[in-house]
C-alpha cells in the first residue's frame, strides 16, 4: 500500500528531515527513535510502512533537496553520512517536488495544485496521498464572509484577488484531490467552516493545528501536574530563542502572534484558569535549527507558601518535528483508509493547538491516540 506525503514548504528544514529520515528508515541506516507510532501501544499492521512513503510537494524556494539536506548535515541537524549515501534517493524526490502555481484566480491556482497532486498519485500509483503543510507560519487572515460556506467559497475563488491564505487555500487543493490534510503549522490550513464543508463533501479527514514538538510539549505533561497536585500557578513566562527559516519567520510580528496564541492555549485548557505570563519568541540568527526554551513557573503552595519552577530546554526542531511528520502521514493514511472523514480530534498528542473540544493533558491525548490506533482494524 504506497502512500503519498505531498509535503507543502517540500524544501523547509521539517520537509526534507522527514525525507532524509524516511529514505534513511527505508534503507534500515538508522531506528525509528522519536516515532511515536514506533511506541508498543500504537503499533499497528493498518499503517503503511515507512518504506512505502513516497514523497513529493510544493515550495517557492528553488534550493535543490540535497544542497539543503546538506547544509543540514552542516548545521548537525541530520548526519552527514546519510546524506552521502542517500543522494540518489534524495535526488529522485527532487524530480517531483513543484513550484507552487498561480493563477490569474486562486480557483485556478488550487486546480492547478490539485492537478499537480493528481499527476503524483498517478506517476506513481499510489494508493492515496496524504497533503502535510510544513511551509512559513503565516499570520491570521481577515474574516471573510467566504470563509463560512463552501457554494460562497467557490464563487468567490474564481474572482480575481485572495480570499484564502495560502495554507487554506493548500487545504483547498488537497480536499480536492481527495487527499487527507495534515496542518503542522499554526497557520489556517483546514480551520474554516466552508473547508470543514468540503472535507465532509469528498470524504477526508484532516488534522492539525502546529506540531507539539518542545516547550508545549512540556507545558502538555507540567501543567496537568500542577492541576492534579492542586498547587496554584500564578505565572507562567517563557521565552523561546530560535534561528534557521521558522526563526526569521517567526521574526515578523503577525507570524509571532500565531505562534505565541497556539503555544498557551494548553495552560487554560489544563489549569482550568489563565496564569500571568507570556510566551516570547526571539529570532537568535546564530543557533540555527537549535532552539532554546526557558520558562519560569511561579506557583503557590499550602498556606500560600511562594515556590518557582524553571526549565531549559535545548532541542534541535526538525530532528524533534520530522519523526511527527511520518507519524501523522502514516496515521492519516489509514485513517482515510479506515473510512474517516472530518477532524481527526484522536491526533491532538501531536499538536500544540487540536482540533475539537479534547483534553489538553499529553498522558490523556496518549491514551485516546492509543484507542484510535486501535479502531483502524
Ligand atoms: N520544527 C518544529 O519543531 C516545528 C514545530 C511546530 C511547527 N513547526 C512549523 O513547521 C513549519 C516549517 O518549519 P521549518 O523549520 O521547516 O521552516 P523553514 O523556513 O525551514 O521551511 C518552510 C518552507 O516553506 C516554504 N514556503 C513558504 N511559503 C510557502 C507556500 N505558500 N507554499 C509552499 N511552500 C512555502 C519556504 O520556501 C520553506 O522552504 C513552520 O510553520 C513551523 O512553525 C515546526
Amino acid at each position: 500500500m504506497h502512500t503519498g506525503v505531498w509535503l507543502v514548504g517540500a524544501r523547509g528544514s521539517v520537509a526534507v528531515t522527514s525525507i532524509v529520515g524516511a529514505a534513511a528508515l527505508r534503507a534500515g541506516l538508522t531506528e525509528p527513535i522519536g516515532c511515536v507510532t514506533e511506541h508498543p501501544a500504537l503499533r499497528s499492521a493498518r499503517l503503511p510502512a515507512y518504506g512505502d512513503l513516497v514523497f513529493g510537494g510544493h515550495d517557492i524556494a528553488t534550493t535543490g533537496l540535497v544542497k539543503k539536506a546538506e547544509a543540514l548535515a552542516a548545521a548537525g541537524v541530520v548526519p552527514a553520512r546519510l546524506v552521502d549515501t542517500l543522494h540518489s534517493e534524495l535526488s529522485a524526490v527532487d524530480d517531483d517536488i513543484r513550484p507552487l502555481p498561480h493563477g490569474a484566480t486562486q480557483a485556478e491556482t488550487a486546480a492547478a495544485m490539485a492537478s499537480d497532486i493528481a499527476d503524483f498519485r498517478q506517476r506513481h500509483g499510489l494508493e492515496r496521498v496524504v497533503v502535510v503543510n510544513v511551509a512559513s507560519t503565516e499570520a491570521a487572515p481577515a474574516p471573510h464572509p467566504a470563509h463560512e460556506r463552501l457554494d460562497a467559497l467557490r464563487e468567490a475563488l474564481a474572482e480575481p484577488g485572495a480570499v484564502l491564505p495560502p495554507s487554506a487555500l493548500a487545504a483547498y487543493a488537497a480536499f480536492t484531490a481527495g487527499c487527507a490534510f495534515v496542518d503542522f503549522t499554526p497557520s489556517t490550513g483546514a480551520r474554516l467552516p466552508a473547508l470543514h464543508e468540503l472535507a465532509e463533501a469528498q470524504a477526508v479527514p484532516y488534522a492539525g493545528h502546529d506540531g507539539k514538538t518542545g516547550e508545549t510539549l512540556l507545558k502538555a505533561v507540567l501543567a496537568p501536574m500542577f492541576a492534579m497536585r492542586h498547587l496554584q500557578v500564578r505565572s507562567w513566562s517563557g521565552i523561546n530563542l530560535l534561528g534557521g527559516g521558522d526563526g526569521a519567520t517567526l521574526a515578523e510580528p503577525a507570524a509571532n502572534a500565531a505562534k505565541s496564541a497556539s503555544k498557551q492555549r494548553v495552560l487554560k485548557e489544563t489549569l482550568g484558569y489563565e496564569p500571568d505570563g507570556h510566551t516570547r519568541i526571539e529570532y537568535v540568527p546564530d543557533i540555527g535549527d537549535f532552539k532554546t526554551a526557558w520558562d519560569l513557573i511561579t506557583f503557590a503552595g499550602f498556606l500560600g507558601t511562594p515556590m518557582r519552577m524553571e526549565f531549559t530546554w535545548h532541542g534541535c526542531d526538525s530532528a524533534l518535528a520530522a519523526p511527527l511528520v511520518l507519524d501523522l502521514a502514516r496515521l492519516a493514511s489509514a485513517a482515510h483508509r479506515a473510512g474517516r472523514s472530518g477532524p481527526l480530534t484522536e491526533l491532538a498528542f501531536f499538536f500544540k493547538d487540536p482540533l475539537g473540544d479534547v483534553d489538553h493533558s499529553l498522558a490523556a491525548q496518549f491514551v485516546a491516540l492509543a484507542e484510535f490506533t486501535g479502531t483502524l482494524g
